[in-house]
């Protein structure tokens, strides 16, 4: 038991005695007092924090640039790591050592508040290496199935309180409406009730009770419209009526409000010209008051930087962001700066004290349920789900079940398992970095065989019985008419963001093309595994094509895409985003009275 009486002088000047019991026992203050309620525990440390306490809890800091002590110092209330952002040893016991040392910094401060830490575990816990990483969001809205997300959500949990963290970044409930948009396979899909559906991955993440086994802290984001922007731009302007914006955008918010997720993450982007990060109207009065959020409000990477349209951010920034009712910034970098600025503006009146002991209670109240007070180090007993035969198996389903069949001439598929040979081509046949897409190790993924897995190609074979040949070559080469059946997994390699938007051509590009021209030259049948985050232009080639399958972003469980190929399960994915004739079309949404190639909600099957 370490009791050490703390002489604290608190921002009033009057000498505070804190005596504080080890973390999780009841021989400390009411606010260490496991069996008193929440709300009691809040309003009691809220009366023992000081202006620095409170300020501290309002920031989070990038682990790349915080020690432990800067945590003891500034009285920091979470760190993050940004997309790939890892320890030396990318390993759980790495993660969870990481955490545990912050932790102990944070415990290290007169009042010991936990900190809490968030990551972007969007399609498993995907900055781990070894992590499970199962279809992004656009294959999961394919699936139709929110029981198998839900069940998708309380995997990724159990991996990522197995490296340590306590609190992700995710779902991303957006509504993507233009595909020219990077994040649009970060989207269940263009239909808000499709959305709203699958926000049963909230309950799976955060489970029936936050302080539950494994259990982590949701976020739903980017609050509001990030999906509706003019051209697909990301961090663009959302150029709509309220009514639509209500309409289309605002439902899954409220349905994950209605499930109980403790974070909201705002949009970078803009709602008729003005940034979501400054909208009081819209985080405060409509998310907060009409839809009675009370979990707490984060920031996007830095979103406070671009308020003003200057480089940086100003105490004036930061006071509008307050004021508009975020709770929490994420300040990766010069949070220092932000720490100063903060005090600075509750000191001068820009900001009342009551904002700031709002945003503290929501943040505290989340701590205090997540169970961090009695339970603040990383529980390591969930490390072995981490990339665990039974994450795999789940995953593989997802893929079988995001599969959406578009074309399948003559009845090519499913293909027979065994005599004669197949031939296999194409960029993303045996590339596990291009199957998982974006947000995968690293901020922007990559091609190559990046994480432990099962490629598209590795899964054909394995499915193909022994009696089969089965040829691979990446541009077709070596391709003759001795084959049955040529399979070409095409289409995009990873991107994330910004740097995924495409407002120009969304045709495939000409190494795809090639191959494909080197294997239709033969005359054998030519099956196509579409490898991409969104529907791409493909009218032009669809004719010379036997069969089209899209695959979108599976994941590391490509092996999900050869039982669809071979019939082990017959194909039932429908499509979440209206299939574009031309990328003229953009944005072609269900019921626009557009003519698309392929409607929202089509699919084949056998
Ligand atoms: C990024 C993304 C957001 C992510 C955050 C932290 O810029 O917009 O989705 O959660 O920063 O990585």
């Amino acid at each position: 038991m370490r009791l050490a009486a703390l002489l604290v002088i608190a921002t009033t000047g009057v000498l505070t005695a804190v005596v504080p019991g080890s973390p999780g026992t009841a021989a400390g203050l009411p606010y260490q007092d496991p069996s008193l309620p929440v709300a009691t525990r809040v309003g009691d440390l809220l009366t023992r924090m000081s202006l620095d306490d409170k300020v501290g809890q309002m920031t989070q800091t990038e682990r790349g640039v915080t020690t432990p002590a800067d945590v003891t110092s500034y009285r920091i209330g979470s760190i993050l790591s940004g997309g790939g952002s890892a320890p030396a040893s990318n390993t759980a016991t790495g993660w969870a050592d990481m955490y545990d040392a912050y932790q102990r910094g944070a415990l290290a401060a007169p009042l010991q508040i936990p900190m809490m830490y968030g990551i972007d575990a969007v399609h498993g816990n995907n900055n781990v290496l070894g992590s499970t990483i199962f279809p992004h969001n656009i294959g999961l809205g394919a699936t139709r199935d929110p029981a198998l997300v839900q069940n998708i959500g309380r995997a990724t949990a159990e991996e990522v309180t197995g490296a340590g963290q306590d609190w992700t970044f995710a779902p991303c409930v957006c509504v993507a409406r233009n595909d020219r948009w990077g994040r649009t396979y970060e989207s269940f899909g263009e239909n808000p009730e499709l959305v709203t559906a699958m926000t049963t991955v909230v309950t799976g993440l955060q489970g029936q009770r936050l302080d539950g086994p494994a259990s982590v802290l949701a976020t739903a984001k980017h609050y509001l419209g990030d999906g509706g922007t003019t051209g697909g731009t990301d961090q663009g302007n959302t150029a709509i009526s309220e009514a639509e914006l209500r309409a289309i955008h605002l439902p899954p918010f409220r349905a994950a409000v209605q499930r109980g997720v403790g974070s909201v993450m705002v949009s970078f982007s803009s709602f008729n010209g003005a940034k979501l990060h400054g909208n009081k109207y819209l985080i405060t009065d409509v998310l907060k008051g009409e839809l009675g959020f009370t979990g707490f409000v984060v920031s996007d990477w830095a979103g406070i930087d671009q308020l003003d349209g200057q480089r940086g951010f100003t105490q004036a920034e930061v006071a509008t962001a307050v004021n508009a009712g975020l709770d929490m910034l994420m300040v990766p970098e010069n949070w220092r700066t932000f720490v100063g600025y903060l005090r600075a503006a509750v000191q001068s009146g820009q900001i009342p004290m009551s904002r700031i002991d709002d945003a503290n209670r929501r943040i505290l109240t989340k701590k205090f349920e997540l169970g961090l007070f009695e339970r603040p180090y990383a529980d390591r007993s969930y490390a072995a789900t981490i990339g665990s035969t039974a994450h795999r198996t789940l995953a593989r389903q997802a893929v079988r079940e995001s599969q959406v069949l578009l074309k399948n001439a003559g009845g090519i598929l499913p293909l027979a398992k065994s005599g004669g040979k197949i031939f296999v081509a194409g960029r993303s046949a045996d590339d596990i970095g291009n199957q998982s897409g974006g947000w995968t190790l690293s901020w922007q993924g990559a091609s190559g065989n990046t994480v432990p897995g099962t490629s598209i190609l590795a899964g054909i074979r394995a499915a193909a019985g022994s009696g089969t040949t089965v040829t691979y070559a990446k541009d077709g080469s070596g391709i003759d008419s001795s084959y049955r059946a040529a399979i070409a997994v095409l289409g995009e390699t990873p991107y994330a963001e910004g740097q995924g938007d495409r407002p120009g051509s969304m045709s495939l590009d000409a190494t795809d093309l090639a191959t494909l021209n080197r294997l239709r030259a033969t005359g054998v049948p030519v099956i196509v595994v579409l490898v991409s985050g969104r529907p791409l232009d493909i009218a032009a080639q669809l004719g010379g094509w036997t069969a089209l399958v899209a695959a979108w972003l599976p994941g590391s469980e490509g092996a999900g895409v050869a039982d669809v190929l071979f019939g082990d399960y017959a194909p039932t994915g429908k499509l979440p985003m209206t299939w574009m004739q031309s990328a003229s079309q953009q944005p072609i949404n269900d019921d626009d009275g557009k003519t698309p190639l392929f409607p929202y909600g089509y699919g084949l099957t056998y």
